[in-house]
């Protein structure tokens, strides 16, 4: 059953040197239960479309639609989003010092968390409080709940973070780049932790993150953003074995082989994101596309179904079948691209690197 369905979000902040258009037309759904894992360079809208759908982005301007269990959240009184948020849609933010009071001791925090929507004693509270810390494998919790935030370490803040998420069983947790912060075996402990939380719950997740090992791990469906528009999105099989978007491409390129795709190297996708000021016109990818024809400098590209793979879209001019991490693929791509290209956009950055080294994505 779909818990969430966004439609054609976008934001877009007016400031001084011109108007960021932070997320461009944004669609994507999630299903109880389920994860989905949100990837995308820096500066790419991820966390500006979290955010906003819980109407915690003063300052933006936003149109379309983010629809949640069937009730809008866009244009919800705050009073009543309050209410879902935290009850309902639960939000874990990257870094959990900004997030927790410095003043206060945990376990009064969380216990706050869990009073202010329902209706429990100030001692039901804590004693949840330490059965939640407990949950999350804080060792003595009924010890722990007395420290303050900074007498903890970055891993323990982040579970007492994850405890009160899960304070009131949320139908969605959003964990907006949960373990950035932390060493590689937190990071694998707490997504462990999400996984069993998730079981044990049947909440659905949204993953937030640059890691592409994480989502591998964690997400039944993906969804690629770039520029505050997504690029593709499919079934966590798909994106990782038969790809289309060549930006999409790109990031599994970028990464070893941890995530298991077999024929790629290391390969940066050349240049940075662009301005959101000036966002590219056509498809914002193409400065940096190794596969950029001329339409692609002109008209933007919808999102379109791709056969390989369960409901798997991608917003790419190149033909839907034109899927895959090998060689074979690649090289297909190239020679239908070639095919459709005149000088101006072979002048192209992306163009030109992949013309300098013929291997750009062997
Ligand atoms: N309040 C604001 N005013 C102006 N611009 C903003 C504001 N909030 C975000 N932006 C801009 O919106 C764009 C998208 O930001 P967002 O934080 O969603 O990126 P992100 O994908 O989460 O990146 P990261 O991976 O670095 O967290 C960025 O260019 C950012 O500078
Ligand atoms: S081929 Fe064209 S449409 Fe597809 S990603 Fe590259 S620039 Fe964008
Ligand atoms: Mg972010």
């Amino acid at each position: 059953m779909t818990l969430l369905t966004v439609d054609n979000l976008t934001v877009s902040f007016p400031t001084a040197d011109g108007t960021v258009q932070a997320v461009r037309g944004l669609s994507f759904s999630v299903d109880s239960g389920k994860t989905l894992g949100v990837v995308g360079e820096s500066g790419s809208g991820k966390s500006v479309s979290a955010l906003t759908m819980l109407g915690l982005n003063p300052g933006g301007d936003t149109t379309g639609s983010a629809k949640f269990n069937g009730r809008e959240l866009l244009t919800m009184r705050k009073e009543e989003l309050q209410k879902i948020r935290g009850a309902e849609i639960a939000m874990i933010f990257q870094d959990p010092l900004s997030s927790l009071h410095p003043h206060f001791r945990v376990g009064w925090q969380i216990a706050e968390a869990i009073r202010a929507h329902g209706d429990f004693s100030k001692d039901e509270a804590m004693n949840q409080a330490v059965e939640l810390l407990r949950l999350v494998s804080i060792p003595q919790p009924e010890r722990r709940i007395q420290a303050y935030p900074h007498e903890m370490s970055g891993g323990m803040r982040q579970r007492v973070m994850i405890a009160m998420a899960l304070a009131l069983k949320p139908k969605l947790l959003i964990a907006d780049e949960p373990t950035t912060a932390l060493d590689a075996t937190v990071q694998a402990q707490l997504m462990e932790l999400l996984i069993q939380m998730q079981r044990e719950v049947g909440m659905a997740m949204i993953i937030i993150t640059h890691d592409l090992g994480v989502i591998a791990s964690i997400a039944d469906e993906v969804l690629v953003m770039y520029a505050g528009r997504a690029c593709e999105n499919a079934d966590a099989r798909s994106l990782f074995f038969q790809p289309h978007h060549p930006y999409t491409r790109g990031l599994l390129g970028s990464v070893p082989s941890s995530t298991g795709v077999v024929g790629s190297r290391l390969v940066p996708i050349v240049g940075a994101p662009p301005s959101l000021i000036n966002v590219p016109s056509g498809c914002g990818f193409h400065p940096r596309c190794p596969f950029a024809m001329d339409t692609c400098i002109d008209d933007q590209p919808d999102l379109n179904s791709i056969p390989a793979g369960v409901d798997h879209t991608s917003a790419c001019w190149l033909p839907a079948e034109m899927t895959g991490v090998g060689i074979a693929t690649d090289t297909a791509r190239q020679r239908y691209a070639a095919s459709h290209r005149t000088a101006r956009a072979a002048k192209l950055p992306g163009v030109v690197a992949a013309n300098a080294d013929s291997a750009v994505y062997a």
